[in-house]
């Protein structure tokens, strides 16, 4: 089986950065990846002020994490950076909590002024926590969404198309693909697509 777990760093109940995150997990689910989603809700924030690195919320965060091929992490721009509750959850992770496997990340800015922030601030972290493989991510502003009637958000057809390529990148990289139901000339293709796009 293989596994990705999805980490939501934003603080909002409707979050852009979260449906980027959703639409990612659907995109993977769509191969036969079984994916395991946390958001900032689940850790008490006494957990994360006092940094309780064995409280049992940030225990099954770890341990979840520890048995997964892969991180998929989406968060909004704050203060050209990512959000800092989201380096509450990701500061008490192990040293080599991402040892051997993939992580994408997903931004959501107001603008695309801060377009590199995924890429100087939230990159080096998943670094620092030895990622095997970082595959290139996707920024959305918030005029890439379209919010709907019941509350939720519509990504446009571009970013749509970049989260395909970011998934098949990710999958490409997942160091265990033994269950991806992907047919090898469509993940070459995908691939392929990704390396003329970037
Ligand atoms: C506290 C705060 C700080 C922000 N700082 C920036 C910023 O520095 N650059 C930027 O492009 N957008 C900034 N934004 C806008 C958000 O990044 C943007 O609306 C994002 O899509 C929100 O994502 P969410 O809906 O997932 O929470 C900021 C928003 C807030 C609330």
């Amino acid at each position: 089986m293989t596994t990705v777990v999805l980490l939501a760093g934003s603080p909002g109940e409707r979050s852009r950065s979260t449906t980027l995150l959703q639409r990612a997990g659907a995109l993977l689910a769509s191969y036969g990846v079984v994916t395991q989603t946390f958001g900032l809700t689940d850790f008490p924030s006494d957990d994360l002020i006092y940094a309780r690195w064995d409280s049992p919320a940030i225990r099954r965060f770890t341990e979840t994490l520890a048995a997964a091929d892969g991180l998929v992490v989406a968060t909004p721009v704050y203060k050209a950076a990512y959000s800092g509750a989201l380096k509450a959850v990701l500061d008490l992770l192990p040293e080599r909590a991402l040892e051997q496997k993939a992580a994408l990340a997903l931004a959501t800015g107001g603008s695309p002024g801060h377009l590199l922030a995924v890429d100087y601030a939230l990159q080096p972290v998943l670094s620092a926590l030895k990622a095997r493989h970082i595959v290139g991510g996707v920024y959305a502003t918030d005029r890439d969404f379209n919010p709907q009637d019941d509350g939720s958000y519509q990504v446009t057809e571009e970013i749509d198309s970049r989260l395909h390529h970011a998934v098949g990148r990710l999958i490409a990289h997942l160091p265990n693909p033994g269950s991806v139901q992907l047919h090898p000339e469509e993940l070459s293709r995908q691939v392929a697509a990704a390396r003329i796009s970037i």
